[in-house]
């Protein structure tokens, strides 16, 4: 099957009305990008770690400690009733962030990988036995695969995977073959957190779909980046985390189909989760509270409701729109400016978010890292929680440059200059 570019994404950017969108503007939404580090502007590169938060959303979960901090769907007092108001309407923010059919369709969970372990724990266990197959793909990160791992250790299934081309693309016609498995599941990345290649969710679904088997799509790295209609993509589960949208550590979510979810057993237990517990059993609550035991995380929910509304008010078609030219820049600039150096991932800006990993001959990319510090710039080096890409590859490490709404162009050239001073440190 003939791989093409990954026009759908971009596609959805041109067919809404695009809103203005300034990053000098947006930028100051974002306090602590306003300081030096080590007497240099900084520059913060490595918002696919973890994004920054903007004074919207700080402000939310001031107002929430500050003036109604209480327990969910207990307290029978008004600061309680509050609380639970405004976590129900942070689940309904976020799931019409994804276009959700139905909010109770959102389980609030910490990150992605706790999403993606509830799917492998409550639906996996119950679904997946002896010799069953489950096709996940090389660029996983380690979230989508060892929870994968465990299960098919536990229950003596099988995992196969759908290779990527050197330049960092899914082998779609190796993934047609896999599915005469009639594997189970088949899940994958939105977005690689390591190269940055937007994979076809809509087209793999479908061919997952045909072969009958679900499709669970880790969105870690697409929410905060790209628009993303659930009931577009066709995908059975979605998983996100709030950290990397501009949300507090500790949110995120899990969207799947109602039916999928009601007919799922309970993944932790204990309080809230229940109907009904007599000493020797329990009757379980409804979706999505049957997910969501004991206390939780209602401040960062909250803070992950108006960092969705936040996002939306940007645009998520012009915020796709700003990473694309971003990526565009960097591709063009990193290798004219900075002779030797190495890139990875798709070199076709509309296959690719902002994410864009690189080495230095002769340096580490701890090194180069270090050294970029010292002028105020930020980068993540190492694996990047993604080992078997690396092998693939034949990369010990690389460092990685990656953009959000924030991320400008001076950016980019701060980078540059950094990389500059790096090969003079290193006389390469
Ligand atoms: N998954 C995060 C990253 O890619 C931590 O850096």
């Amino acid at each position: 099957m003939a791989i093409t570019s990954e026009s759908s994404v971009d596609a959805v950017a041109v067919a809404h009305p695009r809103p203005a969108f300034d990053p000098a503007v947006v930028r100051r939404d974002f306090p602590i990008l306003d300081q030096e580090i080590n007497g240099h502007p900084f520059v913060y590169l490595d918002s696919a770690s973890s994004s920054q938060k903007p004074q919207v959303v700080i402000d939310a979960m001031a107002d929430y400690y500050c003036r109604y901090n209480a327990n969910v769907h207990r307290g029978i007092y008004t600061i309680g009733e509050q609380a639970t108001a405004a976590y129900e309407q942070a689940r309904a923010r976020v799931g019409r962030f994804i276009n959700a059919p139905d909010s109770h369709e959102i389980v609030f969970t910490r990150n992605a990988t706790e999403a993606i372990n509830l799917v492998s724990y409550s639906w996996g266990r119950r679904n997946i036995g002896r010799g069953d197959a489950i096709v996940l793909t090389e660029m996983e990160h380690h979230a989508n695969l060892v929870p994968w791992q465990i299960l098919v250790q536990e229950k003596d299934g099988d995992l196969e995977f759908i290779p990527i081309t050197d330049d960092g693309i899914l082998r779609l016609d190796v993934f047609e073959v896999l599915l005469r498995l009639r594997p189970k599941l088949v899940a994958f990345t939105h977005v690689s957190n390591t190269l940055g290649t937007i994979n076809p969710v809509r087209e793999m679904t479908e061919m997952a779909h045909a072969a009958g088997a679900l499709v669970l799509v880790d969105g870690a790295q697409a929410a905060p980046h790209v628009p993303i209609d659930v009931q577009e993509l066709g995908c059975d589960f979605y998983a996100f985390s709030g950290h990397k949208m501009l949300a507090p550590m500790g949110s995120g979510a899990l969207w799947a189909r109602r039916e999928l979810l009601e007919s799922m057993p309970p993944f932790l237990s204990g309080g809230e989760m229940i109907r009904e517990v007599h000493l020797r059993r329990s009757d379980f609550n409804e979706i999505p509270w049957k997910f969501e035991a004991g206390t939780p995380a209602v401040g960062d929910s909250i803070g992950m409701g108006v960092a969705a509304e936040y996002l939306m008010d940007l645009g998520m078609d012009a915020v796709r729109a700003h990473e694309r030219e971003l990526v565009e820049y960097a591709l063009d600039v990193l290798p004219r400016e900075v002779p030797g150096i190495a890139l990875y991932g798709p070199m076709d800006p509309s296959l690719r978010g902002g994410v864009v990993p690189f080495n230095l001959p002769d340096v580490h990319p701890h090194d180069v890292a270090q050294v970029l510090d010292r002028f105020g710039v930020a980068v993540r080096a190492g694996h990047h929680c993604t080992m078997p890409l690396h092998e693939r590859l034949d990369l010990a490490a690389t460092a990685r440059a990656s953009f959000n709404v924030y991320s400008t162009r001076g950016d980019i050239d701060a980078l540059v200059a950094g990389l500059k001073e790096v090969q003079r440190v290193f006389d390469v």
